[in-house]
């Protein structure tokens, strides 16, 4: 049976660049299905990118993860497709840069959802799938251990994530399945387009690389976690020294 890998949000961005990472060390009979949340056109092209027979073990699917409901389906799909899950990256994660004065309640609970309330289920939901040996790898972020005045929802739902992947090691323990969170500083990915001139440097300054991370870096350091197999509950910085000096 091959290694079944799951990574949701993974057609764009770090989650694609985790994707591409356990595709280049895939077997032939390995399965990697990638959910994403609208853009098809992002999906399709991600597949085109793949060499033909790589791309013949990644099944993309759409999933809205701000949705139980589509969670659950994802949940049936992987089911259906797979019968079992060797790892699993929660990656899909959202934010907002609107003032904590100008929140409405529905904004609030649609990030919420998707970074934290709707993964905790999905990873309840595949619990019964995960094979022993298996590895769960969380999308953090720095937001989540340094409080920025720039998203207040978003640092205390990355704040979750990271005590989530303390929290459910001792769950995942008859399984013999670990779990981990990785926290990135700033990565340049589609999240930052759009970022003026004046906020890169701004921002460039204070990190000791005087750089934002590639994706790659960060897909370097979640396979390493992922397949470490002493690594448990731990939550792994990853952001270039920023603020360290
Ligand atoms: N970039 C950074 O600086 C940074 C730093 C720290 C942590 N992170 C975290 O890293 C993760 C990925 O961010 P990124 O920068 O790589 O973003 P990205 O390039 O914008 O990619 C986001 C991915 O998530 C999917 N997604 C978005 N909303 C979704 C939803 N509601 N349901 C399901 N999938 C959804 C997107 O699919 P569609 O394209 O179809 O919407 C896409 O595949 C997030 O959890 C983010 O919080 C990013």
């Amino acid at each position: 049976m091959g290694k079944v890998s799951v990574i949701t949000g993974g057609t764009s961005g770090i989650g694609r660049a985790v994707a591409e990472k356990i595709l280049a060390a895939s077997a032939k009979d390995d399965q990697v299905i990638v959910s994403y949340g609208s853009n098809e056109k992002r999906a399709e092209e991600f597949r085109e990118s793949l060499p033909g027979e790589l791309r013949e073990r990644v099944t993309t699917v759409r999933a809205d993860m701000s949705s139980y409901e589509k969670m659950l389906k994802l949940v049936q799909f992987i089911r259906e497709q797979a019968g079992h899950v060797d790892w699993l990256v929660s990656n899909a994660g959202v934010s907002t840069y609107a003032r904590y004065e100008d929140y409405t309640f529905e904004e609030w609970t649609r990030i919420v959802n998707t970074n934290l309330s709707v993964p905790v289920f999905l990873i309840r939901e595949l619990r019964p799938l995960m094979r022993e040996g298996g590895s769960i790898l969380l999308t953090g972020s720095h937001a989540g251990n340094q409080a920025y005045s720039s998203s207040l929802v978003y640092g205390v739902t990355k704040a979750a994530v990271h005590f989530l992947a303390k929290s459910l090691v001792k769950e995942l323990e008859p399984l013999g399945v670990r779990v981990n969170a990785i926290a990135p500083g700033f990565i340049q990915t589609a999240w930052h387009e759009g970022r003026s001139r004046e906020s890169y440097d701004r921002i460039n300054k204070k990190i000791a690389l005087h750089r934002f991370g590639e994706t790659k870096e960060v897909a370097d350091l979640a396979y390493a976690i992922l397949a470490n197999g002493y690594m448990n509950g731990s939550v792994v910085d990853i952001h270039g020294g920023y603020d360290y000096f």
